[in-house]
């Protein structure tokens, strides 16, 4: 990553978000986040459940739940989303930002067809009727949806969970934002159904030179469709590598945990291994180190000190040991297999979706 370039199209610089809580009290759940998408880049926030990944994406579209605190910068195009107010806010969500949720079922009116539910969707965002019209079959049939001016007649309820989740995505794209969140848009889905809309939506995308930042817990997935990965942990980004470093040689023992958590294609478990422990959320972690408690390789300063980023070839990682893990001298402790444990009890957090 270039740190501070010109060319980011969305930039989060210590971004950190603070809900306060039934009991008054303030809990920490976003700690500092730095991280930058280039125009037309796709990047990959990947966690367990809890992390942080959707409250990042709330914050970036300015969607936080009510009396968060939000500090920071949310640079999107160089303006600061924070700082927009009245028409300029609508006109961001609506035209600059699309959001795709796991859900489409819940977000879309059961009313209405899918027809007036995509031209509603174009208009609102101060799209042209019969333009919206063309540009509503065009990227339907992009998505893969066959006979698309026939599905524009059907209510919702006609539709199956893929198709109307091709729907959802495509009424986010016809109006070609610079940056699409998309939130797990994919998990409610069967595996092939998974691969094939997931497909369709990143060559959409590169075709029409549109950002990404897709949130899941599955590392592989996103190292599939992503040019580089943010991997959070308890509110931080604990490491930022290209994909392909992501996927064959990442530094924090968390990522090579998170790495061997998948079940082998071929193979049918009876419980979906997770790393061992319980995941610590924002507001539990201590001074040190959030992964201390379940890594393998701890030493002391883990638990009291923050770790230092380390900047390298294939990205930057937030561990104190990272520099012997890069020089292997940990890899008796740390393999990248060997990090993970099978549950005794019902699965952990973030095990529990299916793959
Ligand atoms: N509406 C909300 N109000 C207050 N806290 C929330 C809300 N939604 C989520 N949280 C808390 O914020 C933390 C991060 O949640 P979230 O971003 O949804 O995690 P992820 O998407 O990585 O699973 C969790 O501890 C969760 O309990
Ligand atoms: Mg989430």
């Amino acid at each position: 990553m270039t740190p501070g370039s010109a060319e980011a199209l969305l930039s989060l610089r210590n971004l950190r978000l603070d809900v306060t809580g039934d009991d008054g009290d303030i809990r920490p759940i976003l700690r500092g986040l730095d991280l930058t998408v280039r125009a037309g880049e796709a990047v990959g926030l990947v966690g367990e459940s809890g992390s942080g990944k959707s409250m990042t994406l709330r914050c970036i579209a300015r969607l936080t739940p009510p009396g968060a605190r939000v500090g920071g910068d949310v640079l999107v195009g160089g303006r600061d989303v924070n700082r927009l107010r009245g028409k300029d806010l609508r006109r961001f969500r609506q035209t600059e930002v699309g959001y795709v949720f796991q859900d489409s079922r819940s977000a879309i009116n059961p009313m209405h067809t899918i027809g007036d539910f995509l031209l509603e969707t174009a208009r609102d965002r101060g799209q042209d009727v019969d333009a919206a019209r063309a540009s509503a079959v065009d990227v339907l049939t992009r998505m893969g949806v066959s006979d698309p001016e026939r599905r524009m007649r059907q209510y919702p309820f006609e539709l199956s969970g893929g198709l109307l989740q091709r729907v959802m995505i495509a009424s986010v794209i016809m109006v070609q934002p610079v940056l699409l969140l998309a939130d797990e848009p994919t998990t409610a889905l069967d595996v092939t159904t998974q691969a094939d809309v997931l497909a369709l939506t990143d060559r959409l995308r590169r075709d029409l030179r549109i950002a990404m930042l897709f949130v899941t817990h599955d590392l592989d997935l996103a190292t599939a469709v992503c040019d580089r990965i943010a991997v959070v942990y308890a509110g931080l980004i604990v490491e930022v590598a290209d994909a392909e470093t992501a996927r064959r040689a990442p530094v924090h023992p968390y990522t090579r945990g998170l790495l061997s958590c998948r079940p082998p294609l071929a193979t049918r478990l009876d419980r979906i291994p997770v790393i061992a422990g319980t995941p610590v959320s924002a507001t539990d972690s201590g001074t040190g180190c959030p992964f201390a408690g379940r890594c393998p390789v701890r030493i002391s300063p883990c638990d009291t000190t923050p770790p230092p980023a380390l900047e390298h070839v294939g990205g930057r990682v937030h561990c104190h040991r990272a520099e012997e893990i890069i020089a292997g001298a940990l890899d008796h402790e740390l393999p990248l297999t060997g990090a993970v444990t099978a549950p005794t009890t019902a699965p952990a957090q973030g095990g529990r979706d299916e793959r």
